[in-house]
């Protein structure tokens, strides 16, 4: 059976920790794995014209982390991109972030902001990372800006579409919303852009989500009846 790929895919990279555990290891093994694995899945999306995909990486509940950790994954960005710039480049990847940057160490900031200014003329994949991303926080971001707008006169009246362009990015709509490592909830993650997204949860750990089983997930996806509360 031939696989349709949904546009926008999105998903909570979950369970490095568990992972690294499960083989003795730092929890910051399960983190390095885990950012190897973006590689990994992002050329597989990217090879099959996937438009969107938009990966949890730090979320505005994960500065709960210890500070050993947190300094870890903050190192992450760097090492990735150094390793990986030039294959995304040649790969006509386009980097892009959601989340607020402001409050990590300048170094993370920076190489972030040259992956993006570096890939933005791409126009394969869109490989948008979350980082220092909440739901909430990007809808008061949305009503902050709203408000900026309706006070210089540019807008008069609030709508749904509205919302949507005064978000954080351009993220449109998830079609799919993956999460890995078995816990079923949404973590405070693209609450609007997930209104009738397809959810899958799989039990297998982000470090061990491979082509296969990002497969599987695309063939449930191609199982399912996407109504949109009307009759299909
Ligand atoms: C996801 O893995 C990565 C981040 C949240 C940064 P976890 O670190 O949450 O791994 P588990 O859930 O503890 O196994
Ligand atoms: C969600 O995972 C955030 C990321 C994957 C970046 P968490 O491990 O932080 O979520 P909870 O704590 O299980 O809800
Ligand atoms: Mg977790």
């Amino acid at each position: 059976m031939s696989l349709e790929y949904p546009s926008h895919i999105a998903i909570i990279m979950d369970g490095n920790g568990r992972w690294a555990a499960a083989q003795g290891k730092p929890r910051t093994a399960g983190h390095l794995a885990g950012s190897e694995n973006i590689r990994t899945i992002a050329l597989y999306a990217n090879a099959h014209h996937v438009k969107s995909l938009t990966l949890y990486a730090f979320s505005t509940e994960n500065w709960a982390r210890p500070e050993e950790e947190k300094n870890y994954l903050f190192k992450l960005p760097s090492m990735f991109f150094k390793k990986y710039i030039d294959e995304l480049k040649r790969e006509n990847i386009r980097v892009t972030y959601i989340g607020e940057l402001t409050r990590f160490p300048e170094a993370t900031r920076k190489v972030i902001e040259n992956a993006v200014e570096q890939t933005k003329m791409n126009t394969g994949l869109n490989l948008c990372l979350a980082v220092n991303y909440g739901g909430r926080r990007e809808i008061v971001y949305a009503v902050n800006n709203m408000i900026e707008d309706i006070k210089s006169g540019k807008i008069q009246k609030v709508d749904e579409t509205m919302i949507s362009e005064h978000l954080m990015s351009e993220t449109s709509d998830i079609d799919l919303l993956i999460r890995t490592s078995g816990e079923v909830r949404v973590s405070n993650f693209l609450l609007w852009q997930i209104a009738y997204a397809e959810m899958i949860f799989v039990s297998c750990a982000w470090p061990d989500f491979d082509e296969k089983q990002f497969d599987l997930c695309i063939e449930e996806y191609n199982h399912r009846n996407r109504r949109f509360g009307g009759l299909k």
